[in-house]
């Protein structure tokens, strides 16, 4: 560590009477430091939800490079283009074949004359991210019908026209439905390449399940996801996984919600089905948004154990999103969704050979997921919602007693119909039915956020744990599309993080929502980390999060700015929270400065043993509260990190003007 550095940031250890001589007119931070701590932090705190939202799973975390690749789109032909050079005369026609009803349609070439050549394009997800010297395996199910195509030549083409890779797969049978794959190898970086077919030869021929995928995924699994996208999860040591949704798990209406049943095993076999933020948002319609499911329930359980986080389905609970139709399934006719949550169950953690453990060997996973919860329903509320959420956590609890309950509060009172008396309706139930975990939503204004640092703090401590599963301050308003990440929004959620930390005994899951953005295919801004088909970043939201995940701490200190119990009393918007590292052996500081001025503090360690060595000290700050990442400027608001030396549990600390600010100091 640089002297100057230290200097410069003022961290210097002072003795307890120059602290009451000389800085008795600044703040003063009081962590009372025991060293048996009666609250555990969760390791479950700090966690990711991932719905495929804003291009998301299909088109982001997913790298399948062709779109509509198996025909199965409401038009079928979208994303794909016929082309005929120089004379060359053919098309192309789609049929359905009943004998695989999960994905019927296929297509057919029917080329006359090939002419400069005959064939099609698929122009991917916005352009498909290609990067020089990568591999792609490309594979095609096709069968001979008539005639003499012998080949199909297969390019891959950046905006200019040129070819940037290419391959060719022959030998096409009569009759039996085949599949035949060829490698590429890309000569050049392209953000928006496309991929041509050109047939060779004249006649029928039949194909169905067009793939063009990477060789890089994560962890070199087949069918695996995105690298770099993954990092981004990986390096927030997430605590656990929520997923799919979100509204997709209810659908705009019953017959388009999720059913994990309908994206596991091989991939023709999962059921495609309309991405319900396909047409959400007027501002944003995305007509080419489905779900081809090949990051299914399989996958998702994977990436959470990859992961190391604990695994987290959301299921549909017998009713359709209430902010769309609402639709209900009959109470006596809840069965199949019941059954659904059981067979998941099973799915999960059953043993190699029973029904539905048997799937889930057979895709690669013979061990367990080991799944511990269980969410019924998203955004649910109404009288509605607890007469299907009784008999289908009665029935759950029967079979599986240790599964933990996941139950909802709606969304937050400002969306609801009825307000705050949805949300009071459903607490007095959730304080009878007693579920072990109840999830409430924020989607609020970023003052909001800072208003409500003490949010918890009266929480009735009787009832049952809470998590915080989708929060994000909104710039502009919910959702609009002017929102954006800015220093402002960041900066005052931390600050209602804190009150998390403050709250540590109950609150004992988070994550933000949504989790990714794709810059050319978003509907729903802002989000945590943003990408484009070649590159990601972090918004200043994302650093405050990781900030919070990767400094969890063990145990939950009392901390007070000026003896103040809640941090809303905290001095001048100051807001401190703490927490001991048994692991570490170190008294973790966060503390958020709202105001634009510097704030020199006393810090005491008050009760600590021996304190001493360096501390780590990470600060993220900016100059402006309407500054934000972009992606070409990508760390415009990104950690710095330096250590500094302490020698006592006094020291002085200036904390930058709207900075959020972690200090973790060695204790004995
Ligand atoms: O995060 C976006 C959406 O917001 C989620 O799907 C839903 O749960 C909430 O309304």
């Amino acid at each position: 560590m640089q002297i100057d550095r230290v200097l410069k940031l003022i961290l210097v250890t002072v003795v307890m009477a120059t602290v009451t001589v000389s800085l008795g007119a600044v703040p003063r931070i009081t962590v009372e430091v025991e060293d048996d701590p009666a609250v555990d932090i969760s390791p479950l705190m700090w966690g990711l939800f991932i719905e495929d939202i804003n291009f998301a799973g299909d088109g982001g975390l997913y790298p399948e490079k062709v779109k509509n690749r198996s025909f199965e789109f409401e038009r079928p032909m979208m994303g794909w283009q016929i082309l005929r050079k120089d004379g060359a005369k053919g098309d192309v026609l789609l049929y359905r074949y009943d004998k695989q009803p999960r994905n019927p349609n296929y297509a057919q070439f029917r080329v006359k004359e090939t002419g400069g050549g005959f064939g099609l394009n698929n122009e991917g997800f916005r352009g498909m991210g290609i990067r020089k010297g990568a591999g792609f395996d490309f594979t095609i199910q096709a069968r001979k019908v008539e005639g003499s195509i012998s080949a199909l030549r297969v390019e891959i083409i950046n905006s200019e026209g040129k070819v940037i890779g290419k391959g060719k797969v022959s030998g096409f049978e009569a009759g039996k439905w085949k599949t035949y794959e060829t490698e590429l190898t890309a000569t050049e970086t392209a953000a928006k390449a496309t991929m041509n077919l050109w047939v060779e030869g004249t006649g029928k021929l039949d194909f169905d399940m067009v793939s063009l995928f990477p060789h890089d995924t994560y962890k070199d699994r087949e069918n695996g996801l995105r690298p770099d996208l993954v990092k981004m999860m990986e390096d927030m040591k997430p605590g656990f996984l929520r997923f799919p949704g979100g509204c997709i798990v209810e659908g705009f209406d019953l017959s388009q919600r999720y059913q994990w049943k309908n994206t596991i095993g091989p991939l023709d076999e999962r059921v495609v089905t309309i991405n319900r933020w396909n047409f959400e948002f007027q501002h944003k319609p995305a007509p080419d948004y489905y779900q081809s499911y090949g990051l299914g329930y399989y996958e998702y359980f994977q990436l959470a154990e990859d992961l190391n986080a604990e695994p987290m389905p959301i299921l549909n609970i017998g009713m359709a999103c209430q902010f769309n139709t609402g639709e209900l399934v009959p109470v006596d006719e809840l069965g199949p969704y019941i059954q659904d949550a059981l067979d998941l169950i099973e799915f999960a953690n059953g043993p190699a050979d029973s029904e539905w453990g048997s799937v889930r060997a057979e895709m690669g996973h013979p061990e367990p997921f080991n799944m511990k919860m269980l969410g019924a329903g998203n955004e649910q509320w109404g009288p509605q919602y607890i007469e299907r959420y009784k008999p289908f956590v009665d029935s759950i609890k029967a079979h599986y007693p240790d599964i933990q309950i996941v139950a909802a509060t709606g969304s937050d009172a400002t969306i609801f119909p009825n307000g705050e008396e949805e949300i009071d309706y459903l607490w007095k139930q959730w304080m009878k039915l007693d579920p072990e975990i109840v999830d409430e939503h924020f989607y609020r204004t970023p003052d909001f956020y800072l208003e409500n640092v003490d949010w918890y703090d009266d929480y009735d401590r009787s009832g049952p744990k809470l998590f915080v599963g989708e929060y994000g301050a909104q710039s502009v308003g919910v959702a609009s599309p002017d929102n954006e990440n800015t220093w402002r929004t960041a900066l005052y959620e931390a600050a209602f993080l804190i009150g998390f930390e403050r709250n540590a005994d109950l609150v004992r899951l988070s994550s933000y929502a949504p989790l990714f953005g794709h810059l050319d295919a978003w509907q729903w801004k802002p989000d945590l980390i943003y990408f484009n088909n070649l590159d990601v970043f972090g918004s200043a939201n994302y650093y405050v999060h990781k900030m919070f995940s990767t400094n969890p701490g063990t145990h939950m200190l009392t901390a007070t700015v000026d003896d103040k119990p809640k941090t809303s009393d905290g001095i001048e918007g100051l807001h401190a929270s703490a927490q001991l590292d048994k692991d570490a052996g170190e008294v973790i500081i966060k503390v958020a400065n709202a105001t634009k001025k510097a704030q020199k503090t006393s810090v005491n360690l008050s009760g600590a043993g021996e304190v001493g060595g360096e501390a780590k000290v990470i600060i993220l700050k900016s100059g402006s509260l309407k500054d934000f990442n972009t992606i070409d400027n990508q760390k415009k608001i990104y950690p710095e990190e330096f250590t500094a030396s302490v020698t006592g549990p006094d020291f002085e600390y200036e904390f930058a003007p709207l900075s959020f600010t972690i200090i973790r100091v060695p204790v004995e």
